[in-house]
């Protein structure tokens, strides 16, 4: 079967890095966005500009714009709807009701610290992991067709629930967003002698709080809970012996795993079993899909 088209709503640094990729990778890509300076940028970049969406529609807006995304446009009855949003469960509460099993939650784990269509990358997706999420209903067939959108563009996909999503990135991307702006607004009030001998350690403990406000507001709001949950721990962590914290933590970032090749068939609960590995799928082949899990 022929790869489907795919449709981005929302051209900015995510999706106008997705629809240059696609357009690299020979995929025929159409794309709107409500800012006429992010549907000139893809244009020139080989992307057909539409209000009329089908196959894979991606919805890369802001996380508060999701739930109104497809208003005014053309959905293809038929079109597979996902999204690149940086929390779950809100997403899925707000557009499964209109949608049903068309709709298959994502979230690509990259970005950086700047937003809208200047900080446009092609090369975003190459190498990163691209949470795809398989609730109990999931339509496996869309899934796949959402997963071969990320594949397409050099990403690895993470199997997760929306629920499991949203835990995991409370504790490895929403609360170093709050530790970065507490040690941002720290610093500064131990004062100007300390921001001006700020280096290394201080630029990369903070480099995340660059980001638009709004975006990091709508990512830790929406995630709210989880993210409490995560700081807790975290609080927890700080009243260990400083000793012991160090060698504890300095022992996970310094960890050495390698990766072993697995296969599975098309299953909800063997995906998932990868997923909670701490593996990924990284291509299909007939049937089965192939990936890898740590060793
Ligand atoms: N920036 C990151 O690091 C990052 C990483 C992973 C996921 N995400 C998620 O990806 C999504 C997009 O983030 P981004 O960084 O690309 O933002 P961005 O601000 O760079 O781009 C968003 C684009 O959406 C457009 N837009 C807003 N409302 C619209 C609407 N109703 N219809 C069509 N276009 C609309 C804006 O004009 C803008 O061009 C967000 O949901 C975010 O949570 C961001």
């Amino acid at each position: 079967m022929p790869a489907p088209p795919v449709s981005v709503v929302g051209l900015g640094q995510l999706g106008g890095s997705l629809a240059a990729a696609l357009v690299a990778a020979g995929r025929a890509v159409s794309g709107w966005d409500v800012d006429p300076a992010a549907r000139d940028a893809a244009a020139a970049r080989g992307v057909t500009i539409s209000q009329q969406v089908s196959g894979v529609v991606v919805l890369a807006v802001p996380l508060p714009a999701m739930a109104t995304a497809l208003d005014g446009l053309a959905v293809d009855p038929d079109a597979t709807v996902t999204d690149l949003g940086s929390v779950k469960t809100p997403v899925l509460e707000a557009l499964t009701p209109a949608l049903g099993r068309r709709f298959v939650g994502g979230h690509p784990m990259c970005g950086t610290e700047r937003s809208g269509h200047t900080a446009v990358d092609p090369a975003l997706f190459a190498g990163r992991r691209w949470a795809l999420c398989l609730e109990p209903d999931t339509d496996l067939a869309r899934w796949l067709r959402v997963a071969e959108v990320a594949l397409a563009v050099g990403a690895e996909v993470v199997p997760a629930t929306a629920a499991e999503h949203d835990a995991a990135v409370a504790a490895i991307s929403h609360v170093p967003h709050l530790l970065a702006a507490a040690l941002a607004t720290a610093a500064a009030e131990a004062g100007p002698l300390a921001l001006a001998l700020a280096a290394g350690s201080f630029g990369s403990g903070t480099r995340v709080i660059g980001s638009d406000p709004a975006f990091v507001t709508a990512m830790v709001e929406g995630n709210a809970g989880p993210t409490g949950a995560a700081l807790d721990r975290v609080r927890a962590e700080l009243a260990r012996p400083w000793p012991e914290l160090v060698a504890a933590g300095h022992a996970v970032v310094t960890r050495e795993t390698g990766r072993r090749s697995v296969r599975m068939p098309l299953e909800r609960a063997a995906l998932l079993a990868l997923g909670r590995a701490g593996g990924a799928v990284t291509g299909r082949l007939a049937a089965f899909l192939e990936g890898w899990v740590p060793a």
